[in-house]
């Protein structure tokens, strides 16, 4: 057996402080914030969106607070944000009230005359910080010293920083999101006989078995905190899928034994989970998709219904909200925002949009070239893969 190569172990920052340009988590807000409890801070939102018109575009993912999705244009999962920004060649300007890998797609498929702004920095994400370049190259280099390489088609999930992107890119391979995991596997499977799967080993591992019809020892999960990520050149050669262990805070809090209970106490519930929760959930739920395929469902769900929703709180209590004549509870007994999501806030919003209006683009985010170049290869990949999405 060849030796493992090294790998790279990077201190996790604690959010929003110091400069880490290879972290989703950014650096603090500059500027002058304003006060959360100023009472004007609709208004101001409110004239500062029409001050700008048409030359700005708000984003907002599913899991925003209430008092920011409400300024949005566009609300969506991941893949409809970024058919979204590509599809606004004339706003001058794209607000995305989401994460940051988000924002980093956003201005890849945008022109170069757009400007992306994410209202907080500190607004990145756990789960892509689990993936860092230097890691991935260390397995790649791992998968050619078992000879299996040019066998491996590197599929990365949205939720990654633009650098794992362009690997993929670079590589032979493609971005999919939760709504297109599955014909993006496909599609993989047409290019090779391998699939490495970036960051999200839960996405990777319920599309690759539960869709693909692939078993559980197909799959192997590289751990890159530990030499060789843990596993012998005999298992890579074996394997079909090669899962990194990455995760999602949020979705990962969902368990098995909640299910068992909400199907205990309330009678006829369904399960409906997002495929960022954990095998076993994912087993024992009646319905799996993203969020926008999670909020079709409720939508389309007779009056009197009753559904459990293994998907982040913000976009679970907008729902119930949204449709008092069903019963819509959380799939978790404690409360579990995204916090990084929680970062985009009216004070925010407003500090962004208001600098705009006076013609200053506050956080900007801007993949640099040669990044976008191959991290742009990967997102077409995606957005030319045939419709078929989980909502279909
Ligand atoms: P989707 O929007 O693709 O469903 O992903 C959920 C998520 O975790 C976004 O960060
Ligand atoms: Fe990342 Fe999970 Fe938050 Fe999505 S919900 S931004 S995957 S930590």
């Amino acid at each position: 057996m060849t030796a493992a190569p090294p790998t790279v172990d990077l201190p996790l920052l604690p959010l929003g402080r110091g400069v880490d340009l290879r972290s989703e988590r950014g650096v603090e807000c500059p500027g002058d914030l304003p006060s959360a409890s100023d009472p004007d801070l609709v208004a101001r939102a409110l004239a500062a969106k029409e001050a700008l018109g048409d030359r700005v575009f708000v984003l907002g993912h599913h899991y925003q607070r209430d008092e920011v999705i409400r300024f949005a244009d566009v609300t969506g999962d991941s893949f409809k944000l970024a058919r979204e920004a590509a599809a606004r060649p004339e706003a001058e300007y794209i607000v995305f009230c989401g994460v940051h890998f988000m924002a980093e797609s956003a201005d890849i498929l945008t022109s170069p005359a757009q400007k992306v702004v994410l209202p907080d920095l500190a607004a990145g994400c756990s789960m892509a910080d689990m993936a860092r370049l230097p890691q991935v190259e260390d397995a790649w280099a791992a998968l050619e010293a078992a000879g299996i390489a040019q066998d491996v088609v590197p599929v990365t999930y949205m939720n990654s920083s633009a650098d794992i992107k362009a690997f993929c890119g670079r590589n032979g391979g493609a971005v999919c999101t939760s709504s297109n995991a599955e014909v993006a596997l496909e599609w993989a499977f047409q290019q090779g006989q391998k699939v490495l799967f970036l960051p999200d080993q839960h996405l990777g591992r319920n599309t690759a078995v539960l869709k693909m019809g692939l078993s559980l020892d197909d799959c192997v999960v590289w751990d890159p905190h530990r030499p060789g990520g843990g596993l012998t050149e005999q298992q890579l050669r074996d394997a079909t899928m090669i899962l990194w262990k990455g995760h999602c805070s949020v979705h990962g809090r969902f368990s098995p034994d909640t299910v068992d209970d909400l199907r205990a106490t309330i009678p006829g519930v369904q399960v409906l989970v997002h495929p960022e929760c954990r095998h076993e959930v994912v087993l024992k739920a009646d319905l799996v998709g993203s969020t926008e395929f999670i909020i079709n469902t409720i939508e389309a769900a007779p009056a009197g219904s009753a559904w459990a929703v293994g998907t982040e709180l913000n976009l679970v209590k907008r729902l119930a909200a949204e449709h008092p004549d069903k019963r819509i509870v959380f799939l978790d007994k404690t409360v579990c925002y995204c916090s990084t999501m929680n970062r985009i806030d009216l004070p925010h919003f407003v500090w962004a949009m208001e600098n705009l209006v006076e013609g200053v683009v506050v956080n900007q985010i801007e993949v640099d070239p040669e990044t976008e170049k191959w991290a742009k290869v990967a997102l077409d990949r995606m957005l030319a893969l045939p419709g078929k999405t989980s909502k279909d």
